[in-house]
């Protein structure tokens, strides 16, 4: 059969908010172009929004649109349900159902994968239908298809993300203007770069999630957001950034996956490191200089070495570009057996790996402490007695005059360590909190050289 005699892929979008419009809106400008790519036209045929006069105003004539979710599943003529609801309530039903129904589903909702894809992904296995995922992480950087495909040839050492655009945002006024946390929330809320309820950006949740996708993806192991550490930005203060830029830092909220091979872990075959947190890595590593709501992952394989991508990772058309690549993907295979598809995770369904997820004790990276210490004779000594008899290695240690301290008898010290495991230096500091010398909660935060 000659490519003009194939009939065009029909798409169903259930929920035309911001990243639908967008898929509508690409997916009219760009036809042609896009039919001479995936070898046959793309039509979004039925939309389904609660907001149907919306959605009519989106897209007028073009396709039928329905309030309700399940015409579009029921409907046989219907090839593609791509799921821009977002959540794990009803979009998980309607993405189940869509599956049992035989249509192949394209979505953007790394909630969902990252807390029910091993079910998802079975589901779809089972009935021979794609999932497919580009828009869930990192928005228009296709960072799925460079580990799935691009990659392949390595075996990935770890991958470290800036991987939500909110807190990427807030970090850079934190530091640009010498602001609170708090202020630039409200501010970045005002400007609509953060959403009325930003809980998910800044508890780091959102960024969770995408670094357990890409977790599954770089190993090949099974989705564990359950086992993946979780820490935002809501506690870090300006006082931190002020001081990580003096020692030649920026503060980022990285999402990391790294594989372990050094670590004794009951199946005896190492494990994986999956933790989101505020970290400092040098200012002269180009993720350093990420600035704003802009997204960017690093990749480091065995063979290829340190890659880099770096684009938008929210927005109308960013986020539509990685969902209409998804359905190019999906109209070339249309009529492809599914052995002849790259797998959900990168790796063979039969063949996925048990490395574990580690506890959060057994990481290891280097810290960045503050203490606010007693300024008197010995209280140095002490301290690095404690982390010596630890076994930790200090890289570098200030002592610099706080701010807010007016008397002249308390400082600040910020030590930062060589490499450790966390459940080590968590010993230390507790050893170090009970000194009558320290006289504030210590502040740690981790720090990743990303060489
Ligand atoms: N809320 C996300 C961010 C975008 O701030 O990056 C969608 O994943």
């Amino acid at each position: 059969m000659s490519q003009e005699q194939l009939r065009p892929v029909r798409v169903g979008l259930l929920g035309i908010g911001t990243v639908g419009g967008g898929t509508f809106t690409v997916l009219k400008r760009n036809q042609e172009e896009i039919r001479r790519r995936a070898g046959r036209g793309i039509e979004i045929t039925m939309v389904a929004d609660l907001n149907t006069e919306l959605a009519k105003k989106v897209v007028g004539d073009a396709a039928q649109v329905v309030a309700d979710a399940r015409a579009v599943i029921a409907n046989p003529d219907i090839d593609v349900v791509v799921e821009l609801i977002g959540g794990y309530g009803v979009a998980k039903a309607l993405v189940l159902e869509a599956i049992a129904a035989g249509k192949h589903v394209v979505t953007a909702n790394k909630a969902l994968l990252a807390v029910h894809g091993t079910e998802i992904f079975a589901a779809a296995r089972e009935k021979g239908v794609i999932v497919a995922f580009e828009a869930a992480v990192a928005g228009g950087i296709p960072i799925i298809k460079a580990l799935r495909e691009g990659l392949t040839a390595n075996q990935v050492q770890w991958v470290a993300g800036i991987i939500n655009g909110t807190t990427n945002f807030i970090l850079s006024e934190m530091r640009d203007k010498g602001l609170d946390f708090d202020v630039v929330l409200k501010e970045a809320q005002r400007l609509g770069y953060a959403e009325a309820d930003p809980t998910f950006d800044i508890e780091g949740v959102d960024a969770a999630h995408k670094a357990t996708l890409l977790s599954a993806i770089a190993f090949g192991i099974p989705v564990q957001f359950d086992k993946a550490h979780v820490e935002g930005i809501t506690k870090l203060s300006a006082t931190d950034i002020k001081y990580a830029e003096q020692l030649g830092y920026r503060i980022k909220l990285l999402g990391i996956a790294r594989r372990r091979d050094d670590v004794k872990t009951p199946a005896g075959i190492g494990g994986v490191e999956l933790r989101t947190h505020p970290t400092l890595v040098p200012m002269k590593r180009l993720i350093a200089n990420v600035e704003g709501a802009m997204n960017a992952v690093l990749v480091q394989g065995d063979a290829v070495g340190t890659t880099m991508y770096y684009g938008k990772g929210a927005g109308s058309e960013p986020t539509a570009s990685a969902v209409v690549a998804d359905l190019v993907d999906i109209a070339r295979l249309l009529d492809a057996a599914p052995a002849a598809r790259v797998p959900y995770l990168a790796f063979q369904p039969d063949s996925m790996s048990a490395l574990p997820v580690l506890p959060l004790d057994q990481v290891v990276t280097s810290f960045y402490l503050r203490l606010r210490v007693a300024d008197k004779a010995g209280v140095l000594a002490k301290l690095t007695g404690i982390l010596a008899d630890q076994g930790i290695s200090i890289d570098a240690v200030i002592q610099r005059e706080a701010d807010e301290v007016s008397e002249g008898n308390q400082t600040d010290l910020i030590i930062l360590t060589h490499e450790t495991t966390e459940g080590g230096m968590n010993q230390a500091i507790a050893a170090m909190q009970a000194l009558p010398t320290v006289l504030a909660p210590i502040v740690k935060l981790r720090k990743e050289e990303l060489a």
